[in-house]
């Protein structure tokens, strides 16, 4: 059985197998092929795949490999018209949101192809080594602390010197998920003294873990499904915003990253609470791309709100692209090693991490949000 791993589309420059793990899925049974250059953004070159036993694809024969391939590997959504170019039966894995992913699913389903998306992986203990939502939190996480530090025009750690004693960065985490604890872990190595919020208390413990405090508001916990949080109402949101408002304003920088699945993320800070900040402050708002955490920051661009520098995240991941494609290609085995036996696709249907994350199998659309807006659109 071939795998084939598609080359990605700038901005993108993670890669879904590094050379590493082309052992791995031989081991499995399973033939790797990779399109000429596709790791060349994420720093593997050709030549690495090589030496591992890939067959490298030149870029003219990309189509006829995509034809042949059995199992196709991307980081982004497969693009609709390489779908259009799958054969019946093969499968593609990558992140997918289902709902905004009709057209593909049609090309999928004329084919007669299946997809497996990573967002749609459920969050149990066995399912960890393939919970590509986490690793790339995590190095979007890790670059939030790293951006903050880089933009802020004052030292994260305490110094005492012959010139004074320069006090620590006071850094304010709101949402402490996987992106979130990464932050402040990162803050933390830095020197600064960190405080963060979440609306899950569960969150409490791990944020204390790291060294940090964890800020109790006098507010109802939103605990939902699967340790992720439920959507605020209102009338709660602008409650929380008005207890947050002394936080922030106290702040060197504030990073935030919450989000609802499958909700635009919520909107934790207004501009005049930027305002608030001191000239200088610096505000990292992970949730830019959907939605905004942070009222006014902009996806891929550094806005300046009062006094502050607001800089709304973009493509995270693709900013570190070593490691991220490393966790996410170790990911992307893990799921093949369920997928498959003695070198073949095998899904088990009755298997819960296959029934969760099957989108569209043979061509026949599984997700419920997905068939009910294609029924809509039609
Ligand atoms: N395999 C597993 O068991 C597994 C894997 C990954 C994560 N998890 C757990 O899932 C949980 C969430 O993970 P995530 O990081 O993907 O979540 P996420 O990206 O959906 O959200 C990020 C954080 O934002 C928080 N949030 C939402 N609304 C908020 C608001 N109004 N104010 C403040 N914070 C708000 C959420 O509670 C969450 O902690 C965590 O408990 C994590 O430990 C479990």
């Amino acid at each position: 059985m071939r795998v084939l791993v598609l080359d990605e589309v700038a901005p993108e420059t993670r890669v879904a197998l590094i050379p590493d793990h082309v052992q791995t899925l031989r081991g499995l049974g399973l033939d790797v092929a990779v399109i000429a250059g596709a790791g060349v953004a994420a720093f593997f070159d050709d030549a690495a795949y090589s030496a591992m036993g890939a067959d490298i694809v030149p870029a003219n024969l990309r189509h006829e490999a995509i034809s042949r391939a059995d199992v196709v590997l991307t980081v982004r959504t497969i693009d609709e018209l390489d779908a259009k170019r799958m054969k019946a039966g093969a499968l593609a894995l990558c992140f997918m949101q289902p709902v905004a992913s009709l057209p593909v699913l049609e090309a999928l389903t004329q084919v007669r192809a299946s997809a497996v998306s990573f967002e749609l992986i459920p969050r149990i203990s066995r399912a960890q080594s393939m919970d590509a939502l986490t690793s790339q939190a995590l190095v979007a996480g890790y670059r939030a602390g790293l951006v903050a530090a880089e933009m802020l025009p004052k030292f994260f750690p305490l110094f005492m010197t012959a010139a004074g004693t320069i006090q620590p960065a006071r850094v304010l985490v709101l949402g402490a998920g996987v992106a979130g604890l990464q932050a402040i872990a990162t803050a933390k190595r830095l020197g600064a003294i960190v405080s963060a919020y979440d609306v899950r208390p569960a969150s409490a413990d791990e944020v204390k873990s790291m060294g940090a405090t964890f800020i109790t508001l006098e507010l109802d916990a939103l605990d939902g499904a699967g340790g992720y949080a439920r959507e605020m109402s209102e009338d709660r949101a602008q409650r929380q915003r008005d207890l947050l408002l002394p936080y922030v304003a106290a702040s060197d920088v504030l990073i935030t990253t919450a989000a609802v699945p499958g909700r635009p993320a919520p909107l934790l800070v207004t501009e005049l609470m930027v305002a608030a900040m001191k000239t200088g402050s610096v505000v990292v708002d992970l949730a830019a791309e959907t939605g905004g955490n942070v009222e006014g920051s902009q996806p891929g661009e550094v806005v300046t709100i009062g006094g502050a520098l607001v800089w709304g995240a973009k493509d995270v991941p693709s900013q570190m692209p070593v490691h991220a494609s490393q966790l996410y290609s170790a990911n992307v085995s893990a799921v093949l090693k369920l997928l498959t036996t003695d070198g073949q696709v095998d899904l088990d249907l009755e298997d819960e991490i296959v029934s969760s994350s099957l989108v569209i199998h043979n061509g026949v659309v599984r997700h419920e949000g997905a068939i009910e807006a294609l029924v809509k659109g039609n």
